[in-house]
């Protein structure tokens, strides 16, 4: 099992890291010394898949657990569906001390953590996620929240979980497509602070896309460290998490052009590469690595380019993000693997003649 400290005064926790840690959890809870009574939340893909193995490690560890299930999908993420899990968290006697457990992906992460900071004021909260991307990224930081209509993450808090435990064994169960969303934001964290883990994940691709245990364990101990590193700097995201929005500024635009039909990881890879060609246009980020940006890319099986898409669209949808000051976009660039800088001096017709290649 690997830890890694997300450092936040009286907020720290820990996140474990391995595989089969689901069969460990009523232990790893019992040690944390929480209260014997527990609700999880999660949605009925997880909890057929892993709900039991969950469920026999908490009442094994003498914990009396209810499950409360929530359909599939984005959707999910809405007031109406915290207001169904209020009524159900009152009708099994939810107390201030008891902690909220989110078995899922991002979805159910944010939905459960959302209900957990609001509930009674706040619970505690446990995140145990069950996707790649929810595992390298969404269980991370405490950003909670539901969707406001078709504006995402409107309503929500910045909520630090007690624990966070990733069982790696779980995303064997996954499909191949979730395994690449959740790589390209691998692929993010490398390069916007670890040349290290970059070569990691470009030299054990294979591996890492096979599920083996040794390369899932790495990836998501990797991205885990780097990403709870930038939260600590600045857990309210005044400042340097910005750098955690490479390859969004296009992404999300692709996203809400396509009317979603694009995948959030499909759309930040094609965001990664649209940034790293504009810094390579500005003679910063150098050829070779472009190239090598490419190649992880395609190689964990995420698209490099996108064509049919509006590029006017693309920039109008860009500004309602409010991405765009004075006329100027903003961006995280890469000055090379590993690092990046924000800037929005980056010109429109330099980021329309890259979008139009
Ligand atoms: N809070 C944050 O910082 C943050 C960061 C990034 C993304 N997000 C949010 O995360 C959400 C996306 O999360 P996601 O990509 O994990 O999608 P998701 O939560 O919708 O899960 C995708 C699907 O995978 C299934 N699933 C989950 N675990 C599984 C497993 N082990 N085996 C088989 N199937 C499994 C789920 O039932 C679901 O149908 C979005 O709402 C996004 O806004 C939040």
């Amino acid at each position: 099992m690997r830890r890694v400290r997300v450092r936040l005064g009286k907020k720290s926790y820990n996140i474990l890291i391995g595989s089969g840690l689901l069969a460990q959890t009523g232990q790893l809870l019992k040690e944390t010394g929480f209260s014997d009574k527990l609700v999880v939340i999660t949605d009925p893909t997880v909890n057929g898949l892993h709900g039991n193995a969950l469920k026999q490690s908490l009442t094994g560890g003498g914990f009396k657990v209810t499950i409360l299930e929530v359909p599939e999908g984005e959707e999910q993420k809405s007031l109406e569906a915290a207001g169904r899990l209020y009524g159900e968290l009152t009708a099994v006697y939810a107390e201030r001390m008891t902690p909220i457990l989110a078995l899922g992906g991002g979805v159910i992460g944010d939905l459960a953590g959302f209900v957990a900071a609001t509930y009674m004021r706040g619970v505690p909260l446990i995140q145990l996620p069950t996707t790649l991307l929810a595992q390298v990224d969404s269980s991370i930081g405490g950003k909670v929240a539901v969707d406001h209509g078709s504006l995402k993450n409107k309503i929500g808090a910045f909520y630090q979980p007690r624990l966070a435990i990733s069982d790696t064994a779980t995303l064997k169960t996954l499909a191949p497509r979730e395994i690449s969303d959740g790589l390209a934001e691998a692929i993010k964290h490398g390069v916007i602070r670890n040349k290290e883990y970059f070569d990691y994940i470009e030299t054990n691709l294979s591996e890492i896309r096979a599920l083996g245990d040794r390369g899932l364990e790495r990836v998501v101990f990797g991205s885990a460290r780097i990403k709870a590193a930038v939260v600590a700097e600045d857990e309210l995201d005044f400042g340097l998490r910005n750098i955690l929005n490479f390859g969004h500024t296009v992404g999300h635009a692709i996203e809400s052009v396509s009317d979603f039909r694009v995948d959030h990881g499909q759309a930040v890879a094609v965001g990664m590469l649209a940034a790293a060609r504009i810094s390579n246009k500005l003679g910063i980020f150098n050829s070779d690595e472009l190239i090598r940006l490419k190649g992880i890319i395609e190689k964990a099986g995420l698209p490099i380019e996108m064509p049919g898409l509006d590029i006017e669209k693309i920039i109008q949808s860009m500004e309602h993000d409010k991405k765009i000051v004075q006329g100027k976009i903003k961006f995280i660039l890469p000055r090379s693997i590993g690092e990046v800088f924000v800037t929005d001096s980056v010109s429109l017709s330099l980021v329309r003649q890259v979008l139009a290649e």
